[in-house]
């Protein structure tokens, strides 16, 4: 037997037992007389002692010997500790150790095994199995098991089914690229990777499965960010027989079940929005509302005067930010810089300190007077002390740039808690979006989302005006979710791949499964995937989804602990037939 107990477990009531325990070695504290050793596992630290008047001479020997993260077992008596410690659950009692056995010894570990640790990211991840017995670390692994946990239980509860679907399939258009896998058995051919599951889980409707889930990893080759990884996982879900009302119903509870079961949150109902009272109010389509800051329209109020900038502007738009027109003339210049960055990409911004007497102060005054400035604090919402923001330009570009505006001021406010949760829907969205590049429209969700009823038609005249059965869940200014209802025959999901820029014949060959599929008996359904990484870190107060995943990949989607991706050999080449680089 290792152990009796873990490193977590003992109290004062256990005091006079012989106990057994098993464990790295966090930390030694030599006093000469006496050595105090950390012992840790998963599931806490306990304290052992060992001293000149109880222990053996070789035992303590022993003790003083031992290195940082030797993996050990000791048996002892649980004693009472003459100082107590009230930051750790055992910090009541200590083990007196009669014999300790060396299970593994360690190398002097690269960075500190601590809550604080001394290693920055890079080596962290090299060694991520050290950085795993972290506690910020373990911990993240262990919240995201018991969100899981209960999604499995609520969508069980609830009837679905939880069915696997393959991973080496053909392209799903999710709007990122493939990762491919050359097949070795048909010379020249490949599969993709699944982006997500999504004509799996529509022909399982057609299978007659009603309602399915998967917590189901997907790969998507695409620009990684703080919220996005080149393979993630996704729960995801369909039904059959259903309107969007149906599964918002069902996945508004699930969200409601995991806010409460593991935040102890209770909201009643989410808000809605539509994508285009998304879009003029914050600029964004997945909103940040635990703060106000709404955009304020100015065009009325702005160009009626001789600046020559806002009267040639598509758009003039400001957000009043609270408290900031106490801002310095260095702050308000490095603001300016700020929106110039080419990542937000602003030709400047004009701003008007709102002052605690009523007055305003602008970049302005030479051509708007302190009316026209009232009116402009009336549209934003600005209040005495507030500082109002104007952008203007190209519509899209400027909400774009204000909004991340808005989120930048929010952050540096301290306007964005992460204990407090706003859930919200965003509904409506555009069936299609315009690759601004190639003046092509392609499927804003993908090309199996249905279009809102009757405007099929519109598709020939004003595609960009057609809007979508098609929704996504925002928590705090995160997309988690999406979803839409399905095109579920065969002649509209046709007209559909016309649209998109498919013949006839490329639609058959990439869908031809699907279409087939359509024309036998299939039923109407929906559905929608949440982000699991991204809906862990959120309710776990975090945004950075690497954090939550056991072995992550870096910014350049390289796994340095494993050093992957990595070149392959000439005779896996070969098998494979790939002449790259072949080299005989
Ligand atoms: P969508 O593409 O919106 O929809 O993806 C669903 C959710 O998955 C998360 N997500 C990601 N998380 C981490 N890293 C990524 N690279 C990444 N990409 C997406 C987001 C997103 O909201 N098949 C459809 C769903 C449906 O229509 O039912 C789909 O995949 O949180």
């Amino acid at each position: 037997m290792y152990r009796s107990h873990s490193c977590g477990e003992l109290r004062n009531s256990h005091i006079g037992t012989t106990v057994t325990l098993s464990g790295w070695v966090s930390k030694t504290r030599d006093k000469g007389f006496v050595v105090w050793i950390d012992l840790r596992d998963r599931y806490g630290i306990t304290q052992l002692v060992l001293d000149e008047d109880r222990t053996s001479k070789e035992l303590l020997e022993q003790a003083r010997n031992l290195g940082r993260e030797f993996v050990i077992q000791i048996k002892g008596e649980v004693i009472e500790r003459a100082s107590k410690n009230a930051n750790i659950p055992t910090g009541d009692i200590e083990v007196l150790v009669s014999e300790l056995n060396i299970l593994n010894e360690s190398k002097t570990p690269p960075f500190t095994i601590e809550n604080e640790t001394d290693g920055g990211e890079d080596l962290r991840m090299k060694y991520r199995y050290l950085d795993i017995r972290r506690n910020p670390v373990k911990n993240n692994l262990i919240f995201r098991s018991k969100v899981t946990m209960e999604v499995r239980k609520f969508l069980s509860g609830e009837g679905f089914i939880e069915v696997e679907t393959p991973y080496l399939i053909k392209s799903t258009p999710e709007g990122a690229r493939d990762f491919v896998v050359p097949s070795r058995m048909n010379e020249g051919q490949f599969y993709a990777l699944p982006q997500s599951p999504q004509t799996f889980k529509q022909l399982l409707m057609v299978g007659g499965m009603d309602k399915y889930f998967q917590i189901v990893k997907c790969f998507r080759d695409e620009d990684l960010r703080a919220d996005r990884q080149p393979e993630f996982t996704q729960i995801d879900c369909e039904m059959a027989f259903v309107e969007q009302e149906d599964i918002l119903n069902v996945f508004e509870n699930l969200t409601k079940y995991l806010l409460k079961e593991v935040n102890g949150v209770e909201i009643e109902s989410f808000p809605r929005m539509t994508y285009d009272e998304a879009m003029s109010k914050y600029g964004n389509d997945k909103p940040d509302i635990r703060f106000g800051m709404e955009f304020g329209e100015l065009n009325a109020v702005a160009q009626h005067k001789e600046f020559g900038v806002f009267n040639s502007a598509e758009l003039v738009v400001g957000i009043a930010v609270p408290g900031a027109a106490s801002y310095t003339r260095k702050e308000l210049d490095a603001l300016v810089n700020w929106v110039k960055r080419p990542q937000v990409g602003a030709n400047g911004m004009v701003y008007v300190k709102c002052n605690e007497d009523g007055s305003f102060k602008s970049t302005v005054d030479k051509f708007y007077d302190q009316d026209d400035l009232a009116k402009w604090a009336e549209v934003t919402g600005a209040k005495p002390g507030d500082l109002i923001c104007v952008l203007s330009g190209d519509a899209n570009k400027t909400r774009t740039q204000l909004s991340a505006l808005r989120m930048e001021m929010a952050t540096r406010l301290g306007l964005r808690k992460p204990n407090e949760f706003a859930p919200l829907w965003v509904v409506d969205f555009p069936l299609l979006e315009l690759d601004e590049e190639t003046g092509h429209y392609h499927a804003m969700h993908h090309p199996f989302t249905s279009p809102k009823p009757g405007q099929l038609e519109l598709l020939d005249t004003d595609p960009g005006a057609v809007r979508a059965n098609a929704y996504d869940l925002v928590l705090n200014g995160n997309e988690i979710g999406g979803g839409s209802i399905r095109i579920h025959d065969k002649e509209t999901q046709a007209t559909m791949f016309k649209h998109l820029g498919f013949t006839p014949e490329e639609a058959k060959a990439q869908f031809g499964f699907l279409m087939d599929a359509f024309q036998y008996g299939a039923p109407p359904h929906g559905g929608l995937a949440f982000g699991l990484d991204r809906l862990v870190a959120i309710l776990g107060g975090q945004e950075t989804i690497r954090d939550f995943i056991a072995f992550p990949k870096n910014n350049s989607g390289r796994d340095v602990m494993i050093d992957a991706p990595a070149a392959i050999d000439n005779e896996q080449l070969k098998e494979l037939n790939l002449k790259l680089d072949i080299q005989e």
